[in-house]
């Protein structure tokens, strides 16, 4: 049976314009993918929309003063431009707030639920007493207790990155009165997670096409044990919950985005007026294989989350693989919005085209490592690579065959051995770079599209035709003739990775039809003598410095935001001190009491820690606690003092003194 495939990136969020960070991981990797299938002739759908709930739209929209849809509107269309402005060639970008979207959200709800996947449970949430109304993810803020950000939301830290609950913040606020929340009761809908634990673990070392970035990473969160989801939310904003006590509360994002690739898909089948289309690719038997294109934050919701969704629902096809890009980082530095540290799609295109970027972020690292963007190499891979490599071979060969034989491919009378072995090198970069797609391997893929004009250039330089013009006007026909040949390949090899500038080169050669459309295996025909090539323009120009410094100044972000700064004086009014543990006890899965010894006197604390120490790695050792931190009641018991660590990733180390020093010694 013919291949089926139906690729999907993932949905962003309605409410921000997308960085260069999101192309990397997801977007241009997605669209590679899906041009080459195409040109292949597959059978390929590519599926994106915005993803137009949850609590990042909403709490924009309160704090704008207008309703979540108008803000979803407005960005629906920005983003669209984004994604269109650097090539991606979606066969649909829909919507989540699509009435199509809504129905199927709502009928995969009520199959969980009618199959005893979905029970409702009341649970602790904070409410704001003063807005009377319960407070969802965005919509407390507070400090971090992890790494004391002041800023951190209830769903996430944006500074160290950790995900939260609203209940876990320190000193929360209710973001539209400031207000500070209770705790209150409240009915929500969970999904059975744990159910599907064994049938995720097996699915998940069972699919060998995971990559091992994805695979890993799931298979540890499944391993230690999957708790049931939480899928409903106090709010207004969002799909409403199907069954009966669900007024005034929706449905989570996470649960009903996933479920935007299968209503996309259906909205694609409406649109090109074949409505039970969707159905063929997302049956489970005889359905298409489903690709997802994520960035590596999101490995959770689609490694975990959506199978077990998937599972539980029975009827479609679960994913074939998820290919989640890492991250990109600008000048060495980790990208972050909040901080203004970041290049939006949008001021790049106001500069610059989008292949050089397409090439660059693809070229930068493979894509299951974390890559940098940074100017100077930008414009050294501009330069050394597309300008001297790819263009100027292009560019030669091309002006050259005007030049002597008024612009039209030579009819060579004898091909050396070496002629014809460049010949059958282009047919072996065709598949070289097929190979690579097919294993979802960009870098590699453009490697060997490089190699190829690498090749060509090697080729001219030996061969040299404008010399042999005069001593050996055949064998100058006969070089030309093999390069064109190549410069005719690169036009399709490089329709995939860089499709504006594959059109300009296939008008340059006068080929029929469009790039995309044309079959992949076309690379591997030869141009016929006589044939007639079009009006020649360089493919890529060099990026003079001038020009460069100039387009440099306008993109890059000045300098990140200053973190707010604390005087000496402010400084040195916390007082830290080195302590002894004298006495570890749990408190619960994830805090340990600990009673720390400063000098003369003991004082309480609870840390959380457990799980990170053992009581024995604990007791009797030194360690530095912010003596005068207001004392706090954490998990019902007295905290008096803070004990300080370092915190990465999840990891938790203590920050203890190089050697014994008497207990209760300041630190300075
Ligand atoms: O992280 C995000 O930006 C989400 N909006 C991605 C959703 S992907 C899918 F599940 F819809
Ligand atoms: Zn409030």
């Amino acid at each position: 049976m013919e291949r089926r495939t139906l690729i999907t990136a993932a949905l962003p969020y309605s409410n921000d314009r997308l960085h260069l960070g999101h192309l990397r991981s997801t977007y241009i990797p997605a669209d590679i993918y899906y041009r080459y299938l195409r040109k292949r002739g597959e059978d390929a759908v590519f599926i994106c929309a915005t993803d137009e709930h949850g609590t990042p739209i909403a709490v924009r929209a309160e704090r704008e003063g207008v309703t979540p849809k108008e803000i979803a509107d407005r960005y629906h269309v920005l983003i669209k431009d984004d994604l269109e402005g650097v090539g991606c060639a979606f066969s649909i970008f829909s919507r989540t707030t699509h009435p199509i979207h809504y129905e199927t959200t709502r009928a995969f709800f009520l199959k969980l639920y009618e199959k005893g996947f979905i029970y409702e449970k009341e649970v602790e949430q904070l409410k704001c007493p003063r807005c009377d109304r319960f407070l969802p993810d965005r919509y407390v803020e507070g400090t971090c207790p992890y790494c004391g950000y002041e800023g951190a939301r209830g769903d996430s830290c944006d500074y160290c990155g950790r995900y939260l609950r609203p209940t876990e913040l320190r000193n929360p606020r209710c973001i539209v009165c400031g207000e500070k929340p209770v705790v209150a009761k409240s009915k929500h809908w969970f999904f059975k997670l744990s159910a599907f634990q064994e049938e995720l673990l097996k699915w998940l070392s069972g699919n060998e096409k995971l990559p091992v970035n994805v695979k890993n990473y799931a298979l540890k969160w499944a391993s230690e044990g999957l708790k049931d989801w939480d899928i409903t939310r106090d709010m207004e904003w969002g799909v409403p919950i199907p069954v009966e006590g669900g007024e005034g509360k929706v449905i989570y994002v996470w649960f009903d985005a996933p479920i935007g690739y299968i209503s996309a898909t259906k909205v694609w089948a409406e649109q090109i007026g074949d409505k039970e289309r969707w159905r063929k690719y997302w049956g489970k038997e005889g359905g298409a294989r489903i690709v997802h294109f994520i960035g590596k934050d999101i490995i959770y919701h689609h490694a975990i989350f959506w199978p077990a969704m998937l599972m539980a629902e029975g009827s479609f096809g679960l994913p074939y693989t998820i290919i989640a890009g890492e991250y990109l980082t600008l000048e060495g530095r980790k990208m972050s919005k909040s901080r203004g540290w970041v290049i939006s799609v949008a001021d790049y295109l106001k500069l610059l085209e989008p292949d050089p970027l397409r090439y660059y972020l693809v070229m930068a690292a493979p894509l299951d490592r974390d890559a940098d963007f940074s100017w100077e190499e930008f414009v050294r891979r501009y330069n050394d690579e597309l300008v001297d490599i790819l263009s100027n071979f292009i560019h030669r060969t091309l002006t050259l065959l005007t030049r002597y034989f008024n612009g039209k491919v030579p009819k060579p009378p004898h091909l050396t051995e070496k002629d014809l072995e460049v010949l059958s090198s282009i047919k072996a970069a065709v598949d070289k770079v097929a190979e690579n797609l097919e294993n979802f391997k960009f870098r590699d893929g453009l490697l060997e599209v490089m190699k190829l004009a690498h090749l060509g250039n090697k080729y001219l330089n030996d061969t040299a035709p404008w010399s042999a013009i005069k001593s050996s006007p055949e064998r100058a026909a006969a070089s030309l003739y093999v390069a064109v040949q190549i410069v005719r390949a690169l036009a399709d090899l490089i329709c995939p990775f860089m499709p504006f500038s594959a059109k300009r080169l296939y008008k340059m050669l006068k080929l029929k039809g469009e790039p995309e459309n044309t079959p992949w295996e076309a690379a591997k025909e030869k141009l016929p003598p006589e044939h007639e090539l079009g009006e020649v323009k360089p493919l890529f120009k060099k990026l003079k410095s001038e020009e460069g410094e100039k387009i440099r100044r306008s993109l890059l972000p000045r300098e990140e935001k200053q973190m707010a700064q604390v005087s000496l004086e402010e400084f040195y009014k916390a007082e830290l001190r080195v302590g002894r543990i004298v006495k570890v006890k749990e408190l619960g899965r994830e805090h340990l009491y600990l009673v720390i010894k400063l000098g003369e006197v003991e004082r309480s604390c609870v840390a959380r820690i457990g799980g990170k120490y053992t009581r024995e790695q604990l007791l009797g050792r030194q360690v530095v606690v912010v003596a005068n931190i207001k004392p706090a009641t954490i998990r019902g018991v007295r905290s008096e003092v803070m004990l300080l660590a370092a915190v990465h990733d999840g990891e938790v180390v203590l920050i203890v003194p190089e050697r014994e020093v008497p207990e209760g010694s300041l630190v300075r």
